[in-house]
């Protein structure tokens, strides 16, 4: 039995593209597995949409991986790790280990004791206050000042990074006062991994940046091992899914994942 289940796929689903940082993260770190990754891109962006709203679509999306057998979910997008998470543990109870991006970023919070952390995030995540109940829950002494930077999923997929454009949006947003004295940063967003340099610089390289791909493969290592769980078989190919397809989401696959990504339409609503 043990052996079946270690030599299914770990499945990585997003609102669309974007989760493929985390899917690129994996899959260098764990060249062996198998990934399926399903990405969302009819009803993106998850940032916009009502925390309902994603739960419908993570537990459809579940639901789909789960038949792909599965052995792991990780939930890339931390719009839908913020709202359905919790959701989908109790909706599938043991049937699968779900990952989320938040924990891991908690946790590393809490292990490098930073006191003052920013986080940058889509409205749906902000809304959700999830890093600051999160962390302030574990320690009450850490202050957490989030904001909303919706600009940069767009600035990001239309390729505005590294230039004047995103020097000039990434001021705004990060010269915002409760980014004062921070001494950690959270990239609490699929998409903002691309631009950590800039963000870097913004802040003369004097605090901590992290973001989801710097964390969750530790966490995604801990679970493979902890349930005997690691591949030990010959690697499959990896399994990439979209909700709807256009040429524009395959091209912009590029700028996320190391390799080149055919697209497939799944039909799953
Ligand atoms: N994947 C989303 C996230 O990480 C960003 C894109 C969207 O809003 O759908 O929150």
């Amino acid at each position: 039995m043990k052996e079946v289940l270690s030599n299914k796929p770990i499945g990585i689903f997003d609102s669309g593209v974007g989760g493929l940082t985390v899917a690129n993260a994996v899959h260098k770190a764990f060249p062996n597995e198998q990934i399926v990754y399903f990405g969302d891109t009819a009803h993106l962006p998850y940032g916009d949409k009502s925390a309902d709203a994603i739960r419908y679509y993570s537990i459809k999306i579940s639901k789909f991986l789960l038949e792909q057998e599965c052995k792991m979910i990780i939930i890339a997008c931390n719009s839908a790790s913020s709202a359905a998470y919790e959701v989908l543990l109790d909706f599938f109870k043991e049937k699968c280990i779900f990952i989320n991006v938040v924990d891991p970023l908690v946790k590393a919070v809490i292990d490098r004791g930073f006191k003052k952390v920013g986080v940058i995030a889509t409205k749906a995540t902000v809304r959700s206050k999830i890093y600051k109940h999160k962390i302030e829950a574990l320690n009450q002494n850490v202050l957490v000042n989030q904001l909303a930077t919706p600009l940069l999923v767009p600035m990001i997929e239309e390729g505005f990074y590294n230039d004047e454009i995103s020097d000039s949006v990434l001021n705004k947003y990060l010269g915002d006062k409760r980014f004062k004295d921070i001494d950690a940063l959270l990239l609490a967003c699929t998409h903002y991994p691309l631009i950590k340099k800039e963000i870097k610089d913004f802040f003369d390289q004097k605090i901590e940046v992290l973001d989801s791909t710097d964390v969750v493969v530790d966490e995604i290592k801990h679970y493979l091992l902890k349930n005997d769980l690691e591949n030990e078989q010959a690697k499959k190919e990896n399994l990439f899914y979209v909700s709807d397809f256009t040429k524009s989401f395959e091209e912009t696959t590029k700028i996320f994942f190391s390799e080149k990504i055919e697209l497939r339409v799944e039909e799953i609503w």
